[in-house]
């Protein structure tokens, strides 16, 4: 790895950097949904920051006292802390699935989740039963007028932004057919040449198979579909996030085997049904956005990959930088994912991936060798040459753990800054927010939840972006935790 400079705070935090009692108090549900102001603040919420962090992610871990399986199956929760005037205001609602209802009418389990959540009466009862819940539980966006909370195998649930009422599933117009998927991770080109300069959300969706197909989604800022085109790839592709560059979408189909006997014997949920193939390359899916050129897939060594932070072009070159696994974290059906074992699996890894278009090759180099996820990047640089990147990471510098610290990536100087919550905070997603009117690349916040395990209650950390390392410039404390979530994102609009 190559050597850089981290600038952190003096820490008095023993190596072993947390109690798997504190992770584990973070993934108890919270039922209650609230509405108020935040009034218990350490430091000063900067007045310039103006404008509503959403979040989603599952807030049941179980329904009725039956624990659900794993946290990517319980129903999607959506946070709303909007900032004016150097106050904020919480609320948090649940998304109103059809499946979310039904279940807290009967008082329990009556959908199979992907992850392994089963319906109660052992496999007989499951077999054979292969409807999906869809439980808008991944990330939740402001685009077009519409909030949207997404779920990646079926369509979007819209809500009401000022409210988080429910307002039902939306088509993007009459686009989506009723369940057709649309992923839970768009990109938002901030100039798109096709229209003109104007920003353009970018999306995808999977049909998975013996082929697959994907789906571009190309939407305007009125949230008009401006383009949708599909593709055909050979093999089961599990895709859950993707990369944009001006001209390309960049996916990565991870080497996986899929067999769906398990699933459908009521033995296993479909994601216990994925291994990993590490003798197999991942491959790299090049589609263009705006020309009939052909799709091209490119090799690289196995490895596994949930989220990327970027991606830019030079000439026929593409850069993407991405978190990448050794391997795919398997689900198995027996274990309690409270009772993980770290040490057992192997952490993410920040990695930039070089793909020569014309040759058709692919090299790739560490960038980043602690364990670390959520990249996020200013909104303005995203498909295009960037300097800084923040993401959550893990307090100490080798191993997996939990993430408990936010790290910020200097692309350029390799310097690090990182600001660690442990021993007993654990961090989400960081999201950067710029300052409004600068044009400085890192001049602006990054904005994430932390459960703090000390008061079993989360509190939003601001962080000033360019001195990240100093702590946070407020801590807004709230009256409740909020289980760990998975995405969100802000918007300028205030909403309260
Ligand atoms: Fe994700």
């Amino acid at each position: 790895m190559q050597s850089f400079q981290l600038h952190e705070r003096a820490s008095t935090v023993p190596t072993n950097s947390y109690n798997r009692q504190d992770w584990q108090r973070g993934y108890e549900s919270v039922k209650e949904e609230s509405d108020y102001w935040i009034d218990d603040v350490e430091g000063q919420i900067p007045p310039e920051l103006q404008g509503t962090l959403f979040r989603n992610g599952p807030g049941l871990l179980e329904v009725n006292g039956q624990r659900i399986h794993h946290p990517f199956d319980g129903d999607g929760m959506i946070s709303a802390i909007a900032f004016r005037d150097g106050r904020a205001h919480f609320r948090n609602r649940f998304v109103r699935t059809a499946a979310y209802l039904e279940e807290q009418k009967v008082g329990k389990i009556s959908y199979r989740g992907v992850f392994g959540t089963q319906k109660p009466g052992g496999w007989l009862a499951n077999a054979f039963d292969l409807k999906l819940k869809n439980i808008a539980n991944t990330n939740v966006i402001y685009w077009g007028g519409k909030l949207l909370a997404l779920w990646e195998a079926a369509d979007p649930h819209r809500l009401d932004p000022h409210t988080l009422e429910t307002l039902g599933k939306d088509s993007l117009n009459g686009v989506l057919s009723d369940g057709e998927a649309f992923a839970a991770h768009p990109r938002f080109d901030p100039s798109c040449s096709q229209d003109g300069g104007a920003p353009c959300l970018v999306n995808f969706s999977i049909k998975p198979g013996l082929s697959s197909t994907i789906t571009i989604f190309e939407l305007d800022p009125g949230g008009k579909v401006l383009r949708k085109h599909a593709h055909s790839v050979p093999g089961f592709a599990f895709i859950h996030d993707f990369a944009i560059t001006p001209n390309y979408c960049l996916l990565f189909q991870n080497p996986i085997a899929f067999n769906p006997l398990p699933f459908v014997l009521g033995l296993r949920g479909a994601g216990e049904c994925i291994k990993f193939q590490p003798n197999q390359p991942t491959r790299i899916i090049v589609i263009p956005r705006h020309t009939e050129e052909s799709v091209q897939i490119l090799k690289t060594q196995s490895g596994f990959v949930f989220h990327h932070a970027n991606a830019f072009e030079q000439g026929d070159e593409v850069f993407i930088d991405s978190i990448c696994y050794e391997s795919f974290p398997e689900v198995e059906p027996e274990s309690d994912f409270r009772e993980v074992d770290f040490d057992a699996l192997k952490p993410g890894h920040l990695w930039r991936f070089h793909l020569n278009l014309k040759d058709k090759t692919v090299s790739r180099k560490l960038i980043e060798g602690r364990c670390c996820e959520f990249p996020s990047v200013h909104q303005e640089r995203v498909g295009r040459p960037y300097r800084y990147m923040y993401m959550g990471a893990a307090h100490t510098d080798t191993g997996n753990a939990p993430l408990q610290a936010i790290l910020k990536i200097d692309l350029e100087s390799v310097e690090r800054q990182l600001w660690s919550a442990a021993p007993r905070g654990f961090v989400s997603e960081p999201v950067f927010v710029s300052r409004p009117n600068s044009d400085k690349e890192d001049d602006g916040w990054v904005l994430a939840l932390v459960y703090d395990a000390a008061h079993h209650r989360s509190d939003v950390v601001i962080l000033d972006a360019c001195n990240l390392s100093q702590g946070p410039v407020a801590r807004l404390h709230l009256k409740h935790h909020i289980p760990y979530g998975l995405h969100g994102s802000f918007t300028p609009e205030l909403f309260i």
